[in-house]
């Protein structure tokens, strides 16, 4: 078991965190020698001796062999992880942002210095789901991964939706414990939560993408006329990142405010928990549970990262060497619900069909078929005052309309 020396970068939520559970944690034979912060004038819980603002006393730092970044910057979170792993450092991070959107040079990096670079806490704080798609489901293919991956969004939901709070009092309350973003925009947005999503895509399936690439909305236009609708249905409204795998194989990603059954797992994820469903060929569907956010959490999976590397573990990324990793694909439709208050903020000719129009005093509301090729490049849903969610099962494929519109027609042929 090799002695790790630390330089950790950030003592905030996590950083503090992981620096506390590793001073209680002896027997890890891991030692902080140097912290790295933004603001030399705040008080910490460390002796000063400690700490820096200098990042390069650390990257410098030869007896340095594990830096662990956890600043809330992704510029500079790229700056710091790019050149610890041409020192030959070993790194793990929790910057999900950083990550998703440097997979590429992160990928040459750790191929070209052949340095460990582990990143569990980057999605769903402590649920082991990265390791758990690299290693075990490596062989039984793998069909579908959805999942509630924003602790923070999920806590304004349920807040919003179970206890009756208001949107920005559950938004400051997730802020005041610890498991909003510092820019909260970003996890409100669904941001973050297709970070996490880009994250996911080469961990299950090896598909390199970039969160750009991906559709996605938050809750940030959700109505409150939309949880009187979930309510009613006995249904309630998760912000999901879905990557289903299509009958021609290829993938369907986004992320959505969705409509949730009760016999969908994810229908009891509440605060800030996440839950991950995979659905594989073999074992059928599967479910991780467990906190998403907040300092002990997300330090635990920091933890299990640094316990990895005395072992040498290093995600060997071998969906990506398989020759038939699958692509991205927009041909596939989805049945949505969309609420707004007047015609006009909507597209009604992007959909292929409209299966129910409600109207009421306070808002209008359609569920309707589109392609997703459509909503993607539709302006209409920008409007702060048009709200979409996907419906339950709400992703339909080509042949699968194809097939219901032959019945549809040789039923009408039949005179039914
Ligand atoms: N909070 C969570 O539940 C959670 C869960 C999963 C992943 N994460 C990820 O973990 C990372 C840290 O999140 P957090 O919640 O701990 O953030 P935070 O509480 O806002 O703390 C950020 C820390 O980064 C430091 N910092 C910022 N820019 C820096 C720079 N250029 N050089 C050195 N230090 C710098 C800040 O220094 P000062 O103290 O001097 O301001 C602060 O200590 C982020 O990538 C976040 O996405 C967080």
């Amino acid at each position: 078991m090799q002695k790790l020396t630390i330089g950790l970068f950030g003592f905030g939520v996590v950083g503090e965190g992981i620096f506390e559970v590793l001073n209680n944690t002896p027997s890890l034979n891991a030692v902080v020698k140097k912290v790295c912060i933004k603001d030399p004038h705040k008080s910490r819980n460390a002796p000063s001796t400690l700490f820096t603002t200098d990042r390069e006393e650390i990257l410098n730092d030869n007896e340095i062999n594990l830096v662990v970044e956890l600043i809330d910057d992704a510029e500079q979170a790229f700056y710091i992880v790019s050149a610890a792993l041409q020192k030959g450092k070993a790194v793990v991070s929790a910057n999900k942002k950083m990550i998703a959107e440097n997979l590429d040079a992160l990928l040459s990096l750790q191929k070209k210095h052949g340095v460990p670079f582990l990143y569990e806490a980057a999605v769903c704080g402590s649920i082991p789901v990265i390791r758990n798609l690299e290693e075990y489901y490596d062989n039984d293919m793998l069909k579908a991964v959805s999942g509630v991956v924003n602790g923070s969004t999920n806590f304004i939901l349920t807040k919003v939706n179970e206890e009756g709070l208001s949107y920005s009092e559950a938004l400051l309350e997730a802020q005041r414990l610890g498991f909003a973003e510092s820019d909260p925009s970003l996890d409100v947005s669904g941001r973050d939560a297709v970070n996490k999503l880009t994250i996911l895509l080469l961990h299950a399936f090896g598909t390199i993408t970039s969160p750009d690439d991906i559709l996605y909305r938050g809750i940030d236009t959700l109505h409150t006329a939309d949880c009187k609708v979930a309510k009613e249905k006995d249904l309630r409204i998760k912000l999901v990142a879905t990557a289903a795998r299509l009958t021609d194989g290829r993938i369907a990603a986004f992320v959505l405010p969705q409509f949730i059954k009760e016999d969908n797992q994810l229908f009891r994820v509440s605060n800030e928990f996440n839950g991950v469903v995979v659905e594989s060929r073999l074992a059928d569907q599967q479910f991780i549970y467990g906190k998403g956010a907040g300092r002990y959490p997300t330090s635990s999976a920091v933890l299990s990262d640094i316990a990895a590397l005395r072992y040498d573990y290093r995600y060997e990324y071998r969906k990506l060497k398989n020759a038939s990793r699958p692509l991205l694909t927009n041909e596939f439709y989805l049945r949505i619900h969309v609420s707004f208050d007047d015609w006009s903020q909507v597209n009604k000719w992007d959909f292929e069909s409209i299966d129910e129009f409600h109207s009421t005093a306070e808002r209008n509301y359609l569920v309707g078929l589109i392609q997703f090729e459509k909503l993607r490049n539709a302006s209409w849903y920008d409007d702060k005052n048009v709200s979409i969610i996907l419906t339950a099962d709400g992703i339909v494929e080509k042949q699968v309309l194809l097939k219901q519109s032959l019945k549809k027609l040789s039923l009408q042929l039949a005179g039914v």
